[in-house]
């Protein structure tokens, strides 16, 4: 199969649609896109019709664009009253990166002759010396309207010929969807380094930035330098001399699909909610031997080497601890981090990446890099064809199903249910000893039970009643219980707002311990035995200064001035995170809610990150 590396570099939407009613299919594309975040969006399409104009509508030659700034809400309220009729519309979601949230500065852009308009996913990084140097004249911040001109400028004749030679005159990266009235009825496509697929069923044809948000029946993942035209129930490929693809060499790819809210009010609780069924549908697709053998050819390694961002990277932190149990040396590094710092071979080492969505920049270059410098590379991910299974030797793949929310919750309990998995697998591979192996895999189906969100939703909501109001929250712990807290104040601090910060229990007083007093709250885990008495004590200096501790153990506690306590089941400790961490999901989506936030779209936030 001749896919290639489906790589992401933008966190724009490009949807693009051929075939009757384009502009409500587009409508619903950049809708289905919406996770990836967006500050405006915006739609082209071709028609014989003229519309007023005013600061959201511009008319070019048979092609009209419509643009507004914020939600997708606010660009369908203009679209949809004015019932257009076009068979051919390509839309877009902008993350402003070059130029600030404008309708100005949303896309599609069009030529100054009205004859192109252009969406695009990438950086064109010679944006400004092409500008400056041709004398174009342009009303945006954008480097995408560049290209517009650009067309326009060095149109020959043939479309596509011309796309081709604009595309040579560009550094940097792009997915780019076109359409122009020098060839109605058709969508162009380009791209090098930014992701792009393109599709047709019977009646249609279909361009996304996206695998699992197209709709269409054969779908293709274009390669750098690859050409589409799309037509309605047809596609043509071709390469960067534009010879033509024969698309049966190129393997119809399967995507998938979507969630449903369902009754729920928020994908984020709908997700928490399906935490136990993600954690047994994920055991159960490992739950064998034979099929990790079949996954990852019996791999022999001496180190590893976990590499995530944000979540990934907190599960990585347990996966890591997990390893080490075993006897297996590890380091776990912040991707992003990691790719800037000098390359210590350590020989014969594994390097696992973590990515529920497996399109995150920072993480697949990480990749990358280690593939470069000969190691063995194996990636964790949710998304089936997501761009980091084109690059990784090896996947496994989280059953999570599909995450909305920004907020990742149920994919992180299923990274933790992979690296419990691994770490047995990868002591039987060194021992032989099957039988912790299979009790392993008894042992996490039992705690996915465990788990029994409705039972634990009241204390969380009064937890979020009790906290909401603060300005600034700790949450410590040590070893295992540190890399929880980890996780958990990175929940509650990006849909809540409010301050949190993880310590390890043992650090606070080396310095951080002089901003408790009377009206912070610290949330202390305590679940490993071995350090029970130190975090202890830990809770004690807090106390002293008058922190109001929230703690969630097992364990008797003998400090009367603890103000909340949650007595968690008594269960094999390595086990805790995967069990503890829902009750601090339930608690930041809760107080997220009693702070007015909509906690499955926070503030700055994307689902996935595909910038640098
Ligand atoms: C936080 C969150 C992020 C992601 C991070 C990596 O709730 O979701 O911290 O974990 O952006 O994303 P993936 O896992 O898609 O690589």
């Amino acid at each position: 199969m001749l896919l290639s590396i489906y790589k992401g570099e933008d966190m724009c939407g490009i949807y693009g649609y051929i075939g009757e009613k384009s502009v409500e299919e587009v409508m619903k594309g950049i809708k289905r896109l919406e996770y990836r975040g967006y500050d405006s969006a915006g739609i082209a399409f071709q028609s014989g019709e003229k519309l007023n104009e005013d600061e959201n509508t511009t008319n070019g030659e048979n092609i009209t664009v419509i643009k507004n700034k914020g939600e997708i809400s606010n660009l369908e309220r203009i679209v949809l009253n004015k019932n257009l009729k076009s068979n051919v519309s390509i839309g877009h979601t902008r993350w402003a990166t070059h130029g600030e949230p404008s309708i100005k500065n949303s896309h599609p852009h069009l030529s100054g002759d009205g004859r192109w308009a252009i969406v695009h996913n990438g950086i064109i990084e010679n944006y400004l010396d092409l500008k400056e140097d041709l004398g174009l004249q342009v009303e945006s911040e954008t480097d995408t309207e560049v290209v517009a001109l650009l067309l326009e400028k060095y149109y020959n004749g043939n479309v596509l010929s011309t796309i081709k030679n604009v595309c040579e005159k560009l550094n940097g990266s792009y997915a780019f969807a076109i359409i122009t009235s020098h060839s109605p009825n058709k969508i162009f496509v380009a791209k090098r380094n930014s992701p792009v697929v393109v599709g047709y069923g019977k009646r249609y044809g279909v361009v996304c930035s996206d695998i699992n948000s197209i709709k269409g029946a054969n779908i293709y993942v274009l390669e750098n330098e690859q050409y589409a035209v799309i037509e309605r129930g047809k596609i043509n490929i071709f390469d960067k001399n534009l010879m033509a693809i024969n698309t049966s060499e190129l393997g119809v790819v399967k995507k998938v699909e979507g969630g449903k809210l369902g009754d729920y009010s928020h994908y984020m609780l709908k997700e928490i909610d399906e935490i136990p069924t993600a954690i047994k549908r994920t055991v159960n697709l490992y739950n064998n031997i034979d099929t990790l053998n079949d996954a990852l050819h019996k791999l022999k390694f001496k180190n590893i080497l976990i590499i995530g961002c944000g979540t990934a990277y907190h599960a990585g932190l347990i996966g890591k601890r997990l390893f080490e149990e075993e006897g297996i040396h590890c380091e776990c590094e912040i991707a992003s981090e990691f790719r800037y710092k000098p390359f210590v071979d350590k020989k014969n080492t594994l390097a696992i990446f973590v990515s529920q969505s497996g399109e995150t920049a920072d993480t697949i270059n990480a990749l990358k890099l280690c593939k470069q410098k000969g190691l063995k590379t194996l990636a964790i991910t949710n998304v089936r064809n997501s761009s980091i299974t084109f690059v990784a030797d090896y996947c496994i793949y989280t059953c999570a199903g599909s995450e909305i929310g920004v907020a990742s919750t149920k994919a992180y309990n299923c990274q933790l249910a992979i690296f419990h998995i691994l770490s047995k697998y990868f002591n039987y591979i060194k021992n032989g000893d099957s039988k912790m192996f299979y009790d392993e895999i008894k042992n996490l189906k039992s705690i996915a039970t465990l788990i029994r969100n409705n039972e634990i939703k009241p204390i969380c909501r009064h937890i979020a009643q009790k906290i909401y109001k603060s300005k600034s929250i700790y949450m410590i712990g040590r070893g295992l219980d540190y890399s929880i807290a980890a996780e958990a104040s990175l929940k509650l601090k990006e849909i809540s707002y409010i301050h949190c910060e993880a310590y390890p229990a043992g650090e606070l007083k080396h310095g951080t311990i002089s901003l408790i007093d009377k009206n912070t709250f610290v949330f202390a885990f305590v679940t490993q035995e071995k350090i029970k008495d130190k975090t202890f004590s830990n809770i004690n200096e807090v106390v002293a200064r008058e922190g109001k501790i929230i703690l969630f153990s097992p364990f008797d506690n003998s400090n009367k001035k603890v103000v909340e306590e949650i007595k968690v089941p008594k269960i094999k400790e390595r086990y805790y995170p995967l069990f503890i961490i829902n009750y601090l999901q339930l608690i930041s989506y809760y107080t997220a809610l009693l702070l007015g936030n909509n906690p499955d779209k926070p503030r700055s936030l994307a689902k996935s990150v595909t910038v640098e």
